[in-house]
């Protein structure tokens, strides 16, 4: 990774509207997008595939490191490819979810991840989407931001998505879930979902997506005076 590459750290909590809003804000800068969360995502639900024990930490990091997986661009839609296989919308199941966020807090297998993460910083420009992108990943990223929102607004906004997706969810399981999802984030002893110490903070549960965005690109032009957005 150069260090001279730009990177904007959007970390927060799940259903803040992270993805949505990196999305938007990788196209708007014209820059590459990392959403790490699929990362973890694919390690949990592979295993799940594959059989094995989720709290078996060596093992899972182990797949974590040889992780077969391809990201490919068709149509200007993003697929997900393991082994082969399209994992694009079973990746974004609630049981990955899950599944993610209990490998997720084995070191080992945060230690695989980071040189894969690491790779994604790419001239022009990264836009990176996860928990502990400005704190660990990306350290020197110019920008940081930890976007979050109350849990009843992050349920109801994740309710929505899947529903759109076509799955069958429902809004109280979803908001317990989250709460335990959250807690699990935030208790690791690795890599705590925490805003880092120079993180600005943006509470997005009163905002519309697309002031979010203009938000951050404001804050990127003053990180990166240099850079130019579409
Ligand atoms: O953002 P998401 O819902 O796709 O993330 C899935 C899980 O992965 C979530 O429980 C937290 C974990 N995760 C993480 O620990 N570190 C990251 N950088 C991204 C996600």
């Amino acid at each position: 990774m150069s260090e001279q590459v730009p990177v904007i750290a959007v970390d927060g909590p799940g259903g803040a509207g992270k993805g949505t809003v990196c999305r938007l804000l990788a196209h708007q800068m014209g820059w590459h997008l990392l959403d790490s969360g699929v990362l973890y995502r694919l390690v949990g639900h592979a295993a799940q595939l594959r059989g094995m024990r989720l709290d078996d930490a060596d093992v899972i990091a182990g797949l974590a490191h040889k992780l077969p997986v391809r990201f490919e661009t068709r149509a200007g839609e993003l697929s997900i490819m393991l082994d082969g296989q399209d994992m694009t919308l079973a990746v974004r199941s609630e049981e990955a979810g899950r599944a993610a966020s209990i490998v997720a807090a084995w070191p080992a297998v945060r230690a695989a991840l980071i040189d894969r993460q690491r790779a994604f910083a790419e001239p022009p420009g990264l836009v990176a989407d996860g928990r502990d992108m400005g704190s660990v990943v990306f350290p020197q990223a110019g920008l940081k931001v930890f976007l979050t929102a109350s849990v009843a607004e992050r349920a109801r906004r994740r309710y929505k998505q899947l529903k759109e997706k076509g799955m069958d969810v429902s809004l109280p399981a979803l908001s317990r879930d989250m709460e335990e999802r959250d807690r699990r984030d935030s208790e690791r002893h690795v890599a705590p979902l925490q805003a880092a110490a120079d993180a600005r903070i943006l509470d997005s549960t009163h905002m519309g997506i697309q002031d979010v965005v203009a938000q951050i690109v404001s804050w990127a032009r003053d990180a990166y005076p240099a850079v130019q957005s579409r």
